[in-house]
C-alpha cells in the first residue's frame, strides 16, 4: 500500500472537472493554495495530507491518524470479520465512520496474541516501520508451557531455517526472564513466527504479548480494548512531499 502522490493540476483538474488548461489559468491568477501557500507551480506533488484550497473553498482536507491500540486476546486484526470482534470495533466513539474505514493495520497480531497494534490512515508512515529494509524491533513477552533453556537462546540468535517459505530468520534476542517466560526481539514478522520457533523445541507458546514496535511502547495505561491516538515527532509527521 502506497500513498498516492500526485500533480497538483492532475488532482485539482479531476477534483474540480476542468481541464489541464484552465487550471494553470487558476494557478496564475494565485487561486490555489497547498497547504495554506499559494501555488505556482502545476506540476507540484501534493498527496492525501496535502490541504488545498480553490477560491478560499477546500477541496481536499484529510487528517493523518495514528493510533496504538493494546489488543486484547479473542480480538482479530482485520478490518471485518464474521466471527470475532476486529480491532476496529473496539476504536474509540471519537471517529467518525469514514475516518474508521481509512485505518489500516502496522503489523497485525493473531488473534489469541495480545499487546501493541498500531493503526493509521498514512501508508508512508506504516511502511517505514514494516519495510524489511529498516529492520524494525518487535518486542514479545512470551509465556511457555516447558522450561527454557540456554539452547534457545543460541538458536534464536542464529536463525531457523522454514522450508514453507524457504527463508532463515533474522537474528533474534531471547531473554529468559523465568523459567517459563522469555522476552523475544524480532525485526521482522513472518507467519506465526513465534510460535513456529518455539515450536522447534516443542514448546508451546501460552502466552504472546508484544510490548513495543520501534519506538513506540504500549502504554502502561491501556487496558486490554483501549486506544489512543499517539502523536509523533514533527519529522515523522511530515509528510509534505
Ligand atoms: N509471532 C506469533 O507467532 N504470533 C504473533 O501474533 C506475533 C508474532
Amino acid at each position: 500500500m502506497s500513498i498516492s502522490r500526485a500533480r497538483l493540476d492532475r488532482f485539482i483538474s479531476e477534483k474540480c472537472q476542468i481541464n489541464r488548461k484552465n487550471v494553470r489559468l487558476l494557478l496564475a491568477q494565485k487561486r490555489v493554495t497547498v497547504d495554506g501557500v499559494i501555488a505556482a507551480d502545476v506540476a507540484q506533488a501534493i498527496d492525501k495530507f496535502s490541504v488545498i484550497s480553490v477560491d478560499n473553498q477546500v477541496v481536499q482536507q484529510n487528517k493523518a491518524l495514528y493510533i496504538m491500540m493494546h489488543k486484547p486476546v479473542g480480538v482479530v486484526c482485520a478490518t471485518k470479520d464474521l466471527q470475532h470482534k476486529t480491532v476496529i470495533d473496539l476504536l474509540d466513539a471519537g471517529l467518525s465512520t469514514e475516518e474508521k474505514a481509512s485505518l489500516h493495520i502496522v503489523g497485525r497480531l493473531d488473534l489469541n496474541t495480545s499487546g501493541l497494534v498500531l493503526l493509521t490512515n498514512d501508508s508512508r508512515w506504516s511502511e517505514q516501520l514494516t519495510s524489511p529494509n529498516n529492520k524494525v524491533t518487535k518486542h514479545y513477552r512470551v509465556t511457555l508451557k516447558n522450561p527454557l533453556s540456554q539452547a534457545y537462546i543460541k538458536a534464536f540468535a542464529e536463525g531457523m531455517y522454514f522450508a514453507y517459505e524457504n527463508i532463515t530468520t533474522l537474528p533474534a534476542t531471547l531473554t529468559i526472564i523465568s523459567p517459563h517466560q522469555a522476552e523475544v526481539i524480532l525485526m521482522e514478522g513472518k507467519y506465526h513466527q513465534i510460535k513456529r520457533m518455539f515450536g522447534r523445541f516443542s514448546n508451546p507458546v501460552i502466552g504472546l504479548h508484544r510490548t513495543s514496535i520501534g519506538e513506540y511502547v504500549l502504554s502502561d495505561s491501556l487496558q486490554p480494548g483501549e486506544s489512543q491516538p499517539i502523536t509523533l515527532d514533527g519529522q515523522t509527521l511530515k509528510v509534505n512531499v
